[in-house]
């Protein structure tokens, strides 16, 4: 079927979710964050991906606000930090304060932490209790997603969130999640902030054939092989660019060019190292005025 700014993917319990949304990590708090939100869904986005630790949930509640959209014509995710790994309900729960929402569209363990199982159980109910649509993970690599999986849980995760991109196309973690029945999204989908890889000259290589830019090649990528993918940005004109993703489709042969670019070149935190970070390097939190 033809892809359209519309269109949704169905999660393994039902539950419908944009095939693109827009990702608000970095975007600071007040004005930025509620101008973004408010741009994005303009613009068409109908989901926003935020979390605890990116400190802007509040701003990003009053952005849907200000988009007078009626609740169920949004899908929100925000994500357990891990101040709230052994209290997963208080931090639902504070989050949708912050957010101004009565529930999330999803709910994902934001890392690998330590005692993800128990989290995770704790997430089973609050899904059970309405206050999340859908749950899932963050960074999960297969072997955490097995170990999950083989621990007595009730729901298979709706969705894995991974950073993805041409230069870490993660295929078998793909491949793992589609057999599994679990949506992949990408994070850091044009490299991330300070590391895009707009420049490569395979992509800008695409640019002329299909009048696109390299962003929105990427972006296009990840749609036809089936990943959601949350790109960020502050500026108007590149939230609109982000979007416009459906009026060319990618070949078969440039689709194989972007995904022999991958040199498993992870930009973010190694996910098996997560419990180890220094403290230095932990974000802070800050709260919102
Ligand atoms: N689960 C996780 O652990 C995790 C980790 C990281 C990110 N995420 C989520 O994924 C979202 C996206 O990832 P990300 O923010 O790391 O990286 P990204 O979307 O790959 O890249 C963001 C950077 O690209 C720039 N940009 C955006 N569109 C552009 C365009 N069309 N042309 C040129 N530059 C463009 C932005 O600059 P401007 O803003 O100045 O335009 C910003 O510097 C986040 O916002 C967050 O919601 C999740």
């Amino acid at each position: 079927m033809e892809l359209s700014v519309n269109s949704t993917v169905k999660l393994n319990n039902g539950v419908r979710m944009p095939i693109f949304g827009c990702g608000v990590f970095r975007v600071r708090q007040g004005e930025e964050s509620r101008a973004t939100v408010r741009t994005a869904i303009e613009n068409g986005y109908r989901m926003i991906d935020t979390a605890r630790v990116y400190c802007n949930e509040r701003s990003v509640g009053q952005g849907i606000a200000d988009s007078g959209l009626k609740r169920e014509e949004l899908f929100v995710t925000t994500k357990l930090w891990k101040e709230d790994w052994n209290d997963p309900r208080k931090g639902l729960l504070d989050s949708l304060e912050r957010l101004n929402l009565s529930y999330v569209d999803l709910f994902l363990l934001h890392w690998p932490f330590k005692g993800f199982i128990q989290a995770y159980k704790v997430l089973e109910q609050l899904q059970e209790e309405g206050l999340c649509r859908a749950i899932g993970v963050s960074n999960f690599k297969i072997h955490h997603l097995k170990e999950l999986l083989d621990s007595g849980i009730k729901v298979i995760p709706q969705v894995n969130q991974m950073e993805i991109h041409p230069l870490n196309t993660e295929m078998a973690l793909t491949q793992f999640c589609y057999e599994k029945g679990i949506t992949m999204e990408a994070y850091s989908p044009l490299g991330g902030e300070g590391r895009l890889i707009l420049d490569d000259p395979r992509l800008i290589g695409m640019c002329e054939y299909y009048q696109k830019k390299p962003s929105q090649i990427i972006l296009r990528w990840d749609l036809q092989r089936g990943v959601v993918p949350i790109p960020k940005s502050v500026h108007a004109q590149r939230i609109l660019e982000n979007s416009q993703l459906f009026d060319f489709v990618l070949s078969q042969g440039d689709i194989e060019t972007i995904n022999d670019m991958n040199r498993d070149e992870r930009r973010n935190y190694e996910p098996d190292l997560i419990d180890q970070r220094p403290s230095w390097l932990e974000p802070q939190l800050v709260d919102e005025v």
